[in-house]
């Protein structure tokens, strides 16, 4: 069966770790990527932090294989860069339709002022290989790339007969609801829908295998560009806590987040939209507190309000998912499970 992990805001939510976490303690046979390399998803185990823009985070479980679906975007430099300090050579696996991102995409989309300075893209080439894409131009494929022949094959094909078998696969989604091109704060949004349908499509597979649905939310919402943040925080110490304690710094941008209170409205859709059947919560430890917690009675009362209201929430939304999952801190470890 397939599990997916999405994003419940505007990325940055830490699907990495929990796509980590589940894929470290599950059994799954495939981990897959799909989306672009402006999404850096940060993984921690025994304090050494991996951030990846390409590889799945299941990569932790040895017995993983890791696979790019069709609709995942790269660059052959990032990837390879990134294969070699994962140590994955060995169990990669892409679709021939991924797309490399070439450099005249990324110089392109850094050269654009609609790209860098109205939407606030991250500058990676996404948006432009994306265009590309879209007008049938002759852009550059994984199959096109003789340094990576050794990893190309049918991925659909692979994944199916995997699930024919009774093989689980986790497909690790990338940003958030509010970056949807589709159902997000348009034009505030990347180049893609950011929902489990699409990830699913992007991958090569089909509704009908779905297990569970997480989406990840943390008790506040960051968003690196411009676009709407309810309630933004502006006061420069509460913020620089979010900076510091918080790492909230674009791990591909680098640039400091914006920070603004938890947002009911985009949380109610994220719930719908993706079918959410598990809610994961990371950064609940930004209450002060709540590091390191092991059950959830010893929570700080300021934590339980927090996960009493989103309780409420879920009780009034389709398909009213459960808390499954709470990240206290940083370690793929620092997991609480419901
Ligand atoms: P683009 O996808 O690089 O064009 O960026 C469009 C908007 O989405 C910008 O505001 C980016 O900062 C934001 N964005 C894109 N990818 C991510 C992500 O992985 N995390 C958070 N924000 C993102
Ligand atoms: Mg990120």
């Amino acid at each position: 069966m397939i599990d997916l992990v999405c994003g419940g805001q505007a990325g940055d939510e830490g699907k990495g770790k929990i796509a980590a976490y589940l894929s470290y303690k599950g059994n799954y046979e495939y981990c897959v990527r799909v989306g672009g390399p402006n999404a850096g998803h940060t993984v921690v185990q025994d304090g050494v932090s991996y951030t990846l823009k390409n590889i799945p985070s299941g990569f932790l479980n040895p017995k993983t294989k890791l696979v790019l679906g069709a609709g995942a975007y790269t660059k052959t430099e990032w990837l390879l860069d990134e294969v070699k300090k994962t140590n994955t050579q060995d169990r990669l696996i892409i679709d021939p339709y991924a797309v490399l991102i070439t450099d005249e995409q990324t110089g392109a989309e850094r050269g654009a002022s609609h790209f860098m300075n109205h939407i606030g893209s991250v500058g990676t080439g996404l948006g432009q290989a994306v265009k590309e894409r879209i007008e049938r131009r002759d852009i550059k494929f994984a199959k096109d790339e003789p340094l990576l022949k050794d990893f190309i094959q049918d991925v659909p094909e692979l994944l199916n007969r995997s699930l024919d078998k009774g093989g689980d696969i986790l497909l690790e989604g990338t940003q958030g609801i509010k970056l949807s091109l589709l159902h997000g704060e348009y034009p505030f949004v990347t180049s893609r829908d950011t929902t489990a349908s699409t990830f699913l499509g992007e991958a090569g597979l089909g509704p009908k295998s779905v297990r569970d649905v997480y989406v990840v939310f943390k008790p506040y919402i960051t968003r690196v560009g411009p676009g709407p943040l309810e309630h933004e925080m502006t006061d420069e110490k509460e913020l620089e806590i979010y900076h510091t304690k918080g790492h909230e710094i674009g791990s591909v941008s680098k640039r400091l987040r914006r920070v603004g209170k938890f947002e009911k409205r985009s949380a109610s859709r994220a719930i719908m939209i993706n079918n959410c059947t598990k809610i994961a919560i990371t950064h609940i430890d930004m209450f002060p507190g709540n590091d390191r917690v092991k059950r959830e009675e010893d929570f700080t009362p300021e934590a339980k309000a927090f996960l009493a209201n989103l309780r409420a929430l879920s009780a009034e939304v389709y398909p009213h998912p459960k808390i499954a999952l709470i990240s206290t801190g940083p370690d793929m470890e620092d997991t609480l499970v419901l």
